[in-house]
Order: structure tokens, then C-alpha cells, then sequence
């Protein structure tokens, strides 16, 4: 019996593994102006597969089973690769060079000032006008296995956007056996610069957005958050979360403390709009944030390397944008969860530093593991 057992269990994993693990290069349509938009898909044996588009290396879809084995596309997004041009909100991009936002569009490196755009009020947001999920990226490598996976590369010239140094950047997408969708940002620089590059993805597990996200029950593993002025720039305090409404040590709703407008970041935020600094070593590979959607079932377990994540609750979503399957996409309709440095780093040399040098390797490494039950 017992030899039957694993023999049983020994051919259940030959045939998982004859799924397993396929990388797909295909067209995705073309721009206005003509140029072409190709697409890779990772898909693994589970059911769960991967579209990222070369323009911005965005993550089109995420389609990933609930609890009854249903599969459902669980990020925002478009249908076509324009509409990320004419409606950009950064869905599901790869954001650079500067992810979040750089107070008044200054900073200064080794005594030299550089002037970016200001495309967020008073301050510069995701790169500029043209980050870098409005350029198009190309295609290193598409490999099949029990980790399916895509390089995606782009080379930002020495002062695009206002930035010093040329740049080149990797993102690895990555999808494996046990659902973890891995991606991997690495970048090197002519001269010394600052960078954060980070995934802007805008998950919604109820799946094709039936539900808005303010049923979720989020954890956060951070003690800590970097409070924010009226435009959303860090004070340079880093405080405890310990009695306040972005406490999310434990599960939580969402949607509970929302609309405490008593909490003055709330105000500011239009709901949450934080940077969280993650419990534990930067460097190191470990649990942000897990989001669990009841209905469905779904959870997602965030992990990185990243000093901290901005969670984002899409409070700027209102309702004139017009995703895929043409769904109206409304306030609190997302969460984003975005790893990477402190917005704002720049100008903060207490802050986890944003420098980059030649010769170093810079490493945004970040996991989404999902599961359902
Ligand atoms: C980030 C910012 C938000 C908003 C979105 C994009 O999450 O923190 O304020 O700008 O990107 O709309």
C-alpha cells in the first residue's frame, strides 16, 4: 500500500511537471504611431499565468484560480496596448526611474542641483513625463521550465527625464510551481545617480474587479510609516503605527478605519497613500504585506527586498477610466503594493539611500505568492 501511495503520488508529479512551466513570446498590437508591442506569457502547471507587455514591461494580466479552481484576471489594466499612453496610471508598469514622488522635482548629487518635471502638483512622480512605463522595452530572453521566465531590458540615456547617468535596467519576471510570480529589477549606471524602480500593480482578487477592494483583510509587516505632508511628501518623521488607523500589524478590513477623516493622513491621502517601512533587514528577502479576498478565497503574500512599500488603496480612480472588458474603474476598486525606497529619498540622507554608482548593481527583488482556500 504504502509502495502504491508514493508511486501514485511519484506520477502525480510528472504530470504536474509535464504542465509545468511555459514561456510565450506573441505580438500584442501596435501603438498609434505604428510601433509594435510584443508580449511574453509565463503559465505554470496550477493555472496560474503571467501576460507582461514590452511597453512599460507592464503586467497585463494575472490570471490566477479562487478557492472553487475558477480562473480570474486579478490586476487592473487595459485591453490594448494604447489606451496605457492615452489613459497612463501606471498599471501594473514597471515605474522609473524615480518611483513616487520627488519633492518640487529637485535634488541635489554631490553638490550638483538637477530639475525634474512636475507632473503631480508641486512634485515629480513615477519618473516624469516619460518614465519608464511609457518606453519600450525589449526582450532579452524567454526561457521554459519549472520556472518560467522573461528578461525584459531598456537602456535610459544619460539625462532623460533630468537624471545623470546612462542607465541600464533588467526586469526578470519569473513564475514558478509554488504560484510565486517573481520580479527581479537590476540596474547599472554611468555615473552616480538615484533610482527606484518598482512594479505598479493594482490587484483586485475578487477577480475582473466584480468587488471593490474595501472587503480585503490586509497585513502589513511594518511597525513603522513615513507620514506625509498635504502633497504626499514624506516629513522626514518616521512613525509608529501603534494606535493609529494604518495600524495593519494584524489583519484587518480595508475599508474599516478608510473614512476616519479624524486621522489627518487619511486626509491627505484620500485613504491610504503610505509608505510602510517594512519590518526587518532592506537586503534581505522578506514578508511586506498578505491580502486576502473572502469571496474568492484568493490571498496574496508580498515579499521583498525593498526598504519599504507604499500601499495604495487607488484613491485616484474615479471612475473615468475605462479598463479591460471596458469596467469603469472607481475609487478603492485596487490595492497597489509598490516596494521600494522611501518616496522622496533624495532629499532625505537619512533616509535608506537611493544612490546608485558606477560599478554597483542595484536590486529590487519582489514576490507575489498566491493561494486560495
Ligand atoms: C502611487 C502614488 C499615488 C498615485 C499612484 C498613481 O501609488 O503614491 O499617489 O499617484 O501612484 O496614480
Amino acid at each position: 500500500m504504502k509502495y502504491a501511495f508514493f508511486g501514485a503520488a511519484a506520477l502525480a508529479l510528472c504530470a504536474t511537471n509535464a504542465h509545468a512551466g511555459t514561456a510565450t513570446r506573441a505580438p500584442f498590437g501596435a501603438l498609434a504611431d505604428g510601433s509594435k508591442v510584443e508580449a511574453v506569457t509565463l503559465t505554470n502547471g496550477a493555472g496560474v499565468s503571467a501576460l507582461i507587455m514590452t511597453l512599460g514591461a507592464t503586467l497585463q494580466s494575472l490570471i490566477v484560480p479562487d478557492k472553487a479552481g475558477h480562473k480570474d484576471d486579478v490586476v487592473l489594466g487595459y485591453d490594448t496596448a494604447q489606451e496605457y499612453l492615452s489613459h497612463p496610471d501606471y498599471f501594473g508598469a514597471s515605474v522609473g526611474r524615480y518611483a513616487n514622488r520627488i519633492a518640487k522635482g529637485k535634488f541635489t548629487l554631490d553638490g550638483k542641483s538637477y530639475t525634474l518635471a512636475t507632473n503631480d502638483g508641486p512634485n515629480s512622480l513615477h519618473g516624469g513625463l516619460k518614465g519608464f512605463d511609457k518606453r519600450m522595452w525589449k526582450i532579452d530572453s524567454v526561457t521554459s521550465g519549472p520556472e518560467a521566465k522573461a528578461v525584459f531590458s531598456y537602456v535610459s540615456a544619460d539625462g532623460e527625464e533630468g537624471f545623470p547617468g546612462e542607465l541600464k535596467v533588467t526586469v526578470t519576471y519569473s513564475l514558478n510551481e509554488q504560484n510565486e510570480l517573481k520580479l527581479e529589477y537590476r540596474a547599472t549606471t554611468s555615473k552616480p545617480t538615484v533610482l527606484n524602480l518598482t512594479n505598479h500593480s493594482y490587484f483586485n482578487l475578487s477577480g475582473n474587479d466584480a468587488r471593490d477592494v474595501m472587503g480585503n483583510m490586509v497585513t502589513l509587516h511594518a511597525e513603522r510609516f513615513t507620514p506625509v505632508d498635504a502633497t504626499l511628501i514624506p516629513t522626514g518623521e518616521r512613525r509608529g503605527v501603534a494606535g493609529t488607523v494604518l495600524d495593519f500589524r494584524n489583519s484587518h478590513q480595508v475599508g474599516d478605519r478608510i473614512r476616519d477623516a479624524r486621522e489627518q493622513q487619511l486626509r491627505y491621502g484620500r485613504g491610504y497613500d503610505h509608505n510602510f517601512i517594512v519590518d526587518g533587514a532592506a537586503g534581505t528577502l522578506r514578508p511586506a504585506a498578505v491580502v486576502s479576498e473572502p469571496v474568492s478565497g484568493r490571498t496574496l503574500e508580498l515579499s521583498t527586498t525593498a526598504p519599504g512599500v507604499q500601499f495604495y488603496t487607488g484613491n485616484f480612480l474615479d471612475g473615468t477610466f475605462f479598463g479591460k472588458g471596458q469596467r469603469a474603474y472607481r475609487q478603492g476598486d485596487a490595492i497597489c503594493l509598490e516596494p521600494g525606497v522611501f518616496p522622496d529619498s533624495p532629499n532625505h540622507p537619512d533616509f535608506p539611500t537611493s544612490r546608485l554608482n558606477p560599478g554597483q548593481n542595484y536590486v529590487n527583488t519582489i514576490v507575489y505568492r498566491f493561494s486560495a482556500r
